[in-house]
């Protein structure tokens, strides 16, 4: 449970709030690099931190990220032509090119000056591993690029996509470091998903619905071991990697490919669940990255032409009664993704956490809640730099093995949670 001020603290990201700058010192994933395929493509409305951005790639390839609004008279740049390196105003003729300088006014006389004193917000925006990240903190504080293993792995070895999810963005973090729901909500998936099924990993989870969480802090954020009962009194282990301030790791499946999540913030009420599944040593097999566009694992089918699931609020999320009944979907509601965010959607935009009754599953979201207000109140207060931010941080993965009962996860499994090049995820 919470306070109400710590709710607010946790909840708000816009700019000027506590929670909003500590997202401003991180690199976030802003775009898949698809959206922008080629010089002079169709510019990109985005919302992320509750600031409306434009990005765009101008006639020379490179990439911008910019107030999406003419300094002008307030028209969205989204009716703008992109080109000769820039983007231009569709109602005047205003110009600005990728860092937002406005280059020219064309029914100012010439000479007047005025096109050099005006220049719109902008971030940079780089690609890297298929997405385009952006760092919208102040500039001379602006870290190292990130180097999560997803995301510096060869191409053919990873897979990202990212899906729209209407409510806060700690409801949907909360979700990915709350492993006692998979034993409930997705235990009908488990053994049928293509991307999930056929490991040794599936029977322990399916058969001890009461784990035992173990939380430690690292450097980048929180360790979440997770503990089930395996045979001869041995412990099955999940062990979930939080690095702050929204990157979650899933604890892998057998041979399947490894995944995780990054949940960032549109606005308040909503935000981008990016989701990411790639192997560590091989190329993701045909069958698999079209099981991940079929909406399999932890991606969704969408509405076309949108980044919205077609399965959503607006149809109930196809919610299935006689499958919820058979035991098929403990839910009734297909896939993983949908099944995570029909309930994070049902709680409503902010849940109110001052009317929780927490227990000790829930002991990974308690220590990250008070991880993120430690580190959002240091970095106001203090000036202190978060957790998450150094690139060596990102250098982790999650884990699932059999350990003896007297071996401490987090010394036993230290080895299977760096991200080593080359040397395959550990994994029953
Ligand atoms: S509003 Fe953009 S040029 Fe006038
Ligand atoms: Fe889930």
């Amino acid at each position: 449970m919470l306070r109400k001020e710590q709710n607010e603290l946790l909840t708000q990201t816009g700019p000027g709030t506590p929670m909003g700058n500590m997202f401003r010192s991180y690199w976030l994933p802003a775009l898949l690099a698809e959206e922008l395929p080629e010089p002079g493509s169709p510019p990109v409305r985005i919302k992320l931190l509750s600031e409306r951005l434009l990005a765009f790639r101008d006639s020379d390839g490179k990439l911008g990220l910019i107030d999406e609004f003419c300094a002008h008279r307030g028209v969205s740049l989204w009716f703008g032509r992109n080109e000769d390196g820039g983007i231009r105003c569709a109602y005047h003729g205003w110009k600005y090119d990728r860092e937002g300088q406005c280059i020219d006014i064309p029914s100012e006389p010439a000479g007047s000056g005025m096109c050099g004193r005006v220049k719109l917000t902008s971030y940079p925006l780089i690609e890297r591993g298929g997405v385009l990240w952006t760092y919208m903190g102040e500039p001379d504080k602006q870290p190292p690029l990130p180097e999560y293993e997803f995301a510096t792995v060869p191409a053919n070895q990873s897979f990202t996509s990212k899906r729209f999810q209407e409510c806060n963005w700690l409801q949907a973090l909360e979700g990915g470091i709350d492993s006692s729901h998979v034993s409930f909500l997705h235990s009908g998936v488990l053994n049928t998903d293509p991307l999930f099924r056929g490991s040794k990993g599936n029977e322990y989870n399916l058969n001890d619905t009461r784990p035992v969480f173990e939380v430690t802090e690292n450097e980048g954020g929180l360790l979440i071991g997770v503990r089930r009962n395996a045979e001869n009194g041995n412990y099955y282990w999940r062990i979930t990697p939080f690095v702050m301030p929204c990157f979650t790791m899933i604890p892998p499946r057998g041979d399947h490919p490894v995944h995780g999540h990054f949940w960032v913030p549109i606005d308040d009420e909503t935000n981008w669940a990016w989701s990411f599944d790639y192997h560590p040593v091989r190329a993701l097999r045909d069958s698999e990255v079209q099981a991940m566009r079929e909406g399999h694992g932890i991606h969704v089918t969408y509405v076309p032409g949108t980044f919205i699931p077609s399965a959503n609020k607006t149809n109930d999320y196809l919610m299935d009664r006689a499958s919820q009944k058979a035991g098929i979907n403990y839910s009734g509601v297909s896939g993983i993704a949908v099944q995570d965010a029909s309930l994070q959607e049902s709680m409503g935009p902010i849940v109110d956490r001052t009317k929780e009754n927490l227990v000790s599953t829930d002991n990974g979201i308690i220590m990250a809640r008070t991880r993120l207000i430690r580190a959002a109140k240091a970095l106001a207060e203090k000036g202190v730099t978060p957790p998450g931010i150094d690139p060596e941080h990102h250098k982790i993965r999650s884990a699932a093995l059999v350990l003896p009962p007297d071996q401490p996860y987090a010394t036993a499994a230290a080895d299977a949670m760096k991200a080593n090049p080359g040397k395959a995820h550990v994994s029953v």
